[in-house]
């Protein structure tokens, strides 16, 4: 059916030609037939259920298309750019093509592009080896280490833009004629080109350096849809007769397992506590909601500690007289049981001292309560962060207890980014999810967990509740989630611990409030680095220790995704005497124009660095 609306459009907009363009060039040359292959871009858009070149932005979709469709040019005949006297016919394909989804819309000049630039680039480079020549070999051995490979998922993704704007920000820094394929986007279409294997038609390929995404959402295939309705239907009956035969086993099983817990409770006090980790996750206790309810007083006002996005926090004492908290997540359903509990065993297998330990969970189906989801953590004697910068708290903390929350937290990130076996995102590192205990120590709390709140909800709630400063505006914006997005909140949390303020400082009525990164970016940009810091602190250290800690943690609440250090970085200048990288300069203001976020962000993730088309609004 839409094919042939298609048809008929396709079949409008050859009878009636494209206007004005079709003209002799300038020396009255006849335009040759453009070598570019527009069928590759065609098929992949067909190939998907979202046939939406016209979203969010037309002319930046377009140009996207167009630096694919380079790229797969390039694969072929090692050539960056087709021959100028073939630009005309070049974007009248492209045109054709576009007509096809968006009507009556002149491409060039919708979008401000010229005929020329489509056969022009950046620096005079046109063929495979001059770009070769114009960059390090070893930075271009780094591209391919990062680049070949599938590049579907956020993080690889991020590894390889990174390692594309880390060649394009210093070598390819000349001028640009025009802005439809130039310097910021010439890596992206030689990786697509020769680096990555799977070619700029793969899809995360395509997702990845073109920021086009024609993965498949599955929904417009009806055949597929039955099969999907027949195995779910098939599961759940299968899932109904597992749980009939737990319950039994269940009911003889639950007083065996309390005896178990008991002794394991009592085998853990014997063993030393250098024991391996690897037998840690066998630790995890799998609770009965009984046993739960039991801990908690039934749930009880007074035992509640805390309300998150997830659900409710409840303090408990176990049987052993230990004292742990128990987060009860909100609006579960058993469907998702199996997933929990894969992420609750990967959680507990991640150990760290900086990382609050998952000692065990529970789901349970009752008549009364319905389908519950709980776990079970250490409690944390001394709270939050939070409560001790911003809460009923008075005491100050002094700066060497300061210094150890900024360290241990940023140790406990690193090992969650880099040495858990699989990385862990946190999502939503802040004030709040740092707990303190007995000793100071800071323990990161609620890694792993942030999949199982509703999807999409999470920016809306987070924004909501009043804690979008600690959020990563590529994130905010667009779902776009890399470790380095928890790094920018480790970077917020950080300018609160050493400035107490909160994330959004608050204004006077009827300004915006203003955020903690904008604030000490403005004071360090004119050499006050120390006037980040907060007045009065006990036990402040040497002035170049304090001023080191402002610059990491401005560099890590950059607003762009490549200026921040990665985890390991951050520990290794906390901690040791590395020197810090120079601050690039922020090119907006994450309050400034919602347009300029997009372009800066849309092209720090496609095309690498903010291209000066994008405009530089400094901060003032
Ligand atoms: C005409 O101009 C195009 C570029 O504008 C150039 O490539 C071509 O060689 C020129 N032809 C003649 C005959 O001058
Ligand atoms: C799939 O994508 C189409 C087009 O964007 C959208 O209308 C539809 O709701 C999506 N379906 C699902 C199941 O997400
Ligand atoms: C490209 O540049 C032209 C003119 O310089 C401008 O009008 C247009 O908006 C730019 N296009 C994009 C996608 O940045
Ligand atoms: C590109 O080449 C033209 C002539 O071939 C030259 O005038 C111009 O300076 C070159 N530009 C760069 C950036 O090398
Ligand atoms: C990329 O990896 C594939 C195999 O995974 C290999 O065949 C190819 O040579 C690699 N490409 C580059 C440029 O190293």
């Amino acid at each position: 059916m839409y094919h042939f609306i298609y048809f008929l459009i396709f079949f409008a907009s050859i009878s009636s030609p494209v206007p004005a363009h079709r003209t002799l060039l300038q020396n009255g040359t006849v335009p040759t037939p453009c070598p570019l292959n527009f069928d590759t871009l065609r098929r992949l858009i067909q190939g998907s259920d979202r046939r939406d070149l016209d979203t969010r932005s037309q002319c930046q979709y377009i140009r996207q298309g167009l630096r694919l469709v380079q790229s797969d040019y390039l694969r072929r005949t090692n050539s960056f750019l087709p021959p100028l006297n073939s630009a005309d016919s070049c974007w009248d394909s492209y045109q054709l093509l576009v007509n096809d989804y968006i009507p009556n819309f002149d491409v060039r000049r919708r979008c401000g592009f010229q005929t020329p630039w489509i056969a022009t680039g950046c620096m005079n480079i046109t063929t495979r080896a001059e770009f070769e020549s114009a960059v390090p070999q070893s930075l271009l051995d780094d591209v391919v280490a990062a680049c070949n490979q599938t590049l579907i998922n956020n993080s690889p993704c991020a590894t390889c833009t990174t390692a594309l704007s880390n060649l394009q920000a210093p070598y390819l820094s000349g001028s640009s004629i025009g802005n439809v394929s130039d310097c910021t986007a010439y890596p992206f279409i030689y990786a697509g080109a020769f680096v990555n294997h799977l070619g700029p038609t793969d899809e995360g390929t395509a997702k990845c350096l073109f920021n086009l995404d024609f993965t498949s959402n599955g929904s417009s295939d009806r055949g597929k849809k039955i099969v999907i309705i027949v195995v779910v239907v098939v599961c759940v009956v299968v899932l109904i007769l597992v749980l009939i035969g737990f319950w039994f086993i269940r009911q003889r099983k639950a007083r065996f397992l309390k005896e178990k817990w008991k002794n394991s409770m009592k085998n853990e006090s014997n063993v030393s506590s250098g024991l391996d980790s690897i037998s840690a996750s066998t630790r995890l206790i799998r609770f009965t909601f009984d046993e739960i309810k039991l801990s908690t007083k039934n749930f009880s006002r007074e035992n509640m500690i805390g309300k998150g996005g997830y659900g409710n926090v409840y303090k408990g004492v176990l049987p052993d007289g230990s004292e742990v908290a128990l987060k009860r997540f909100k609006n579960c359903s058993a469907a998702g049981d199996a997933s929990f509990t894969h992420e609750v065993e990967v959680i507990a297998s991640v150990r760290h001292v900086n990382l609050v330990a998952l000692r065990g969970y529970c789901t349970a189906t009752t008549p009364r309560e319905g389908h519950q989801r709980i776990i079970v953590c250490d409690l944390m004697k001394n709270g939050s962060v939070h409560d001790h910068l911003f809460g009923l708290i008075d005491k100050k903390l002094s700066w060497p207890i300061r210094q150890k929350i900024a360290l241990g937290t940023a140790r406990g990130l690193a090992y969650l980014h880099h040495s858990a076996q699989q990385a862990i995102i946190h999502r939503d590192i802040k004030a709040s999810n740092i707990l303190l205990d007995e000793n100071f120590e800071p323990k990161v709390a609620d890694f792993g967990l942030a999949k199982f709140t509703p999807e999409g909800k999470t920016h809306l709630s987070t924004r909501v509740a009043g804690t979008m400063g600690y959020v990563a505006p590529e994130y905010a914006l667009y779902g776009q989630l890399t470790e380095r997005s928890d790094v920018y909140s480790f970077g917020v949390v950080l300018l609160e611990l050493l400035s107490g303020k909160k994330a959004l400082i608050a204004a006077n009525d009827g300004e915006q409030p203003s955020l903690v990164a904008d604030w000490a970016w403005g004071l360090v940009r004119k050499g006050k680095a120390m006037a980040v810091v907060e007045k009065n602190m006990p036990d402040l250290g040497p002035v170049d220790v304090v001023e080191k800690y402002v610059l990491v943690a401005v560099l890590c609440s950059h607003p762009q995704l490549y200026a921040r250090p990665t985890m390991d970085q951050v520990v290794k200048m906390l901690d040791m005497d590395v020197p810090i990288p120079s601050i690039p300069e922020r090119p907006i203001s994450i309050l400034a124009n919602i347009d300029d976020i997009e372009r800066s962000v849309s092209s720090s993730s496609g095309s690498g660095h903010l291209s000066t088309a994008a405009g530089y609004q400094h901060y003032t």
